[in-house]
């Protein structure tokens, strides 16, 4: 047995706002910053997503990693790309999309459809310097 780590990397751009309906407008704009604007704004995102498994012995493969790029493809970037996450994406419906949360969504979307090997960890990448990794804990 040999675990292999095997990542496939994404990008798109999606709108959003961060607000929290339950608080005040101040507390809002104190909170959030830039990101409560009221008119939205955009974030070029990458997403990468990483499978644990053993290498098959016929392929060498943890996982096609083509299969991957087809799957996060249809459950994710088909559904995000170009929109805007408050108000486009089903999976994100009520859901305050922040780094984290998005991730935490993306994962429930994906989880369940890994052909082969295991969902490891998400990383999806906000901005060159801001980050949030999820492993499903
Ligand atoms: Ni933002």
């Amino acid at each position: 047995m040999a675990k292999v780590y095997v990542t496939r990397k994404v990008q798109f751009n999606a709108a959003h706002r961060l607000h929290n309906p339950e608080k005040s407008d101040e507390w809002n704009r104190r909170t959030f910053g830039k990101c409560n604007s009221p008119n939205w704004h955009g974030h070029n995102y990458t997403l990468e997503v990483t499978v644990v498994g053993d290498p098959d012995p016929e392929t060498g493969y943890v996982i096609d990693l083509g299969d991957l790029k087809k799957l996060v493809n249809e459950k994710v970037v088909s559904k995000v790309d170009h929109a805007n996450l408050n108000l486009d994406v089903d999976f994100m419906e009520g859901v305050l999309p922040s780094t984290e949360n998005f991730v935490i969504a993306i994962w429930n979307e994906l989880e369940d459809h890994i052909p082969s090997g295991q969902l490891h960890s998400l990383r999806l990448r906000e901005t060159d310097n801001n980050s949030a990794e999820y492993r499903g804990e």
